[in-house]
């Protein structure tokens, strides 16, 4: 069926505000809403580490977008004829055809997921002292980054912090302090400038298509390259498309071709972009792909395949196709941009304005009386999985790690990221997850800190486990129990 976008034009005779879904859906997966003692005893067996619960104790999975957006029909079927051969597979070649046409890219070197690309471009371009100057980390970027030696510089503007903001692109790098930095550290020092698209951890906020443009120029004036993390490309091409005046009249396939030009290596988690399973390091510098070629077959699999699923390679070809559909990049968006209004006609402290991949919950202000040291955010992840069945993710402390001497190194945040992979939730299941954040911040007084009882040296988000530093999840349920009684 020919698609045409709809998305910008429908309105409601009712004058309503609300995001219409274009799509249907044709393949469902039963969900279980357990009971509120259930909850409590989950996230205790999980060590209030919402990675450590089980999906048959969680009703809405707002945990990520990884690998959990919905695939579309076009997707299912082209893993059917999907080419299986160790070297030299066709369903590569649709797939570079793909990443060539959405990405204007012509080398491809596929990676079994995003944080692999990590490895080996610090692995290609790393050594001990290098600085890697960037609007703002993500957790596994930063890893790779100082396990190679090197470390990261953030050149965020002040707004990228600010929690109530209406500026449109949060996800800009300071371009001054930039320049100044380079001269500062020395370009020799500077193997790249990182830019990722839909900032993650500052609540999915885009950049501007001219801040990239600034930052080609700086870097060409210091014959600097730079790499782009394309995980949210098609979220914050959709944001440029819509905030910056100067691309109203573009498309996404114009805008994407735009920012990739701009960048000499474009990586990316497929899990993310495309809708599928994988990912990729992308260039069109012969010199540059030399340099990695040889990592792939190290670390992930055949250059043809890269640790991937050739059925996964022909998802992500057509996944990353349907990147340049705005009703496809332009639906997370949308609901989170509703689910965000609704919260702050609650007075809920909510990242704004809505950026990509889910609703960012500011935790500082909503549990003002709890310290750093105990992790905020976390806390607050736990709590509202008891209050709801909801699983969201930590982005704050917990996520952060410690310094050479043991202390902690405190996140400019603590967030409660509830994401909204990809045409997955109805409207009515964010509605249940705003009434039940109602209630929560209604109770918010309730809620008490959290403790390591086992903390891993690295990523130790993932892993770790903690425990409350009283009977507050307990009260918690109770003071669910009374206002709900034996509904779930
Ligand atoms: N870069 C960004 C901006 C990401 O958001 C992620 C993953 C990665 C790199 C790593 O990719 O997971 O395929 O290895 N983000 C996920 C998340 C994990 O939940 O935000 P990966």
């Amino acid at each position: 069926m020919e698609k045409i976008s709809n998305n910008r034009t429908v309105k409601f005779f009712n004058g309503k505000q609300i995001p219409l879904e274009m799509h249907k859906v044709r393949i469902v997966q039963s969900l279980n809403l357990v009971p509120v003692e259930q909850r409590l005893e989950a996230v205790k067996a999980a060590g209030y580490n919402s990675f450590l619960l089980s999906t048959k104790d969680i009703f809405l999975d707002m945990l990520t977008d990884s690998g959990t957006n919905a695939m579309s029909d076009k997707q299912l079927s082209t893993m059917f004829v999907a080419d299986d051969a160790y070297a030299g597979s066709v369903s590569f070649s649709r797939f570079e055809k793909s990443v060539q046409e959405v990405l204007g890219k012509k080398y491809i070197l596929p990676v079994h997921q995003g944080r692999a690309a990590e490895n080996i471009i610090s692995k290609a371009y790393i050594s001990e002292g290098s600085v890697i100057p960037m609007n703002y980390h993500f957790t596994t970027t930063r890893a790779h980054i100082e396990l190679n030696g090197g470390s990261i510089l953030e050149l965020y503007t002040p707004e990228a912090m600010k929690i109530d903001s209406s500026h449109p692109f949060k996800g800009n790098i300071d371009t001054e302090r930039l320049e100044k930095t380079i001269q500062d550290v020395k370009p020799e020092n500077i193997p790249f400038i990182r830019m990722e698209a839909s900032t993650n951890l500052i609540g999915g906020q885009p950049f501007s298509l001219s801040n990239l443009k600034e930052v080609r120029r700086i870097a060409d004036k210091y014959n600097l390259i730079i790499v782009l993390d394309a995980s949210l490309i098609g979220e914050n091409a959709y944001f440029i498309l819509k905030r910056e005046a100067a691309c109203g009249k573009e498309t996404i396939g114009s805008i994407l071709l735009k920012m990739c030009e701009l960048c000499d290596i474009v990586y990316f988690s497929g899990r993310k972009v495309s809708s599928a399973k994988g990912g990729a390091i992308c260039t069109n510098s012969p010199d540059i792909y030399t340099r990695m070629k040889h990592l792939v077959p190290l670390y992930e699999g055949f250059l043809t395949y890269g640790g991937i699923s050739v059925r996964e390679i022909e998802a992500m070809a057509q996944g990353l196709t349907e990147t340049l559909e705005e009703d496809v990049v332009g639906q997370s968006p949308m609901f989170i941009e509703y689910m965000i209004n609704e919260l702050v006609k609650l007075g809920i402290p909510v990242v704004t304005p809505g950026g990509a991949l889910g609703s960012h919950i500011d935790a500082t202000q909503f549990l003002p009386h709890l310290p750093q040291s105990e992790y905020i955010a976390a806390s607050l992840v736990s709590a509202f999985y008891i209050a709801s069945g909801v699983r969201g993710m930590e982005r704050g402390t917990m996520s952060s790690t410690r310094d050479e001497d043991g202390n902690e190194i405190y996140a400019d945040l603590e967030l409660m990221r509830l994401a909204l992979p990809r045409r997955v939730f109805t409207l009515s299941q964010v509605e249940y997850t705003i009434d039940r954040l109602n209630w929560l911040y209604k109770n918010r007084e309730l809620i008490g800190g959290l403790r390591f009882v086992e903390e891993p040296p690295v990523l130790r988000f993932f892993t770790g486990r903690l425990e409350a530093v009283s009977d507050w999840p307990e009260r918690l349920a109770e003071a669910y129990r009374k206002d709900f009684g034996d509904t779930l």
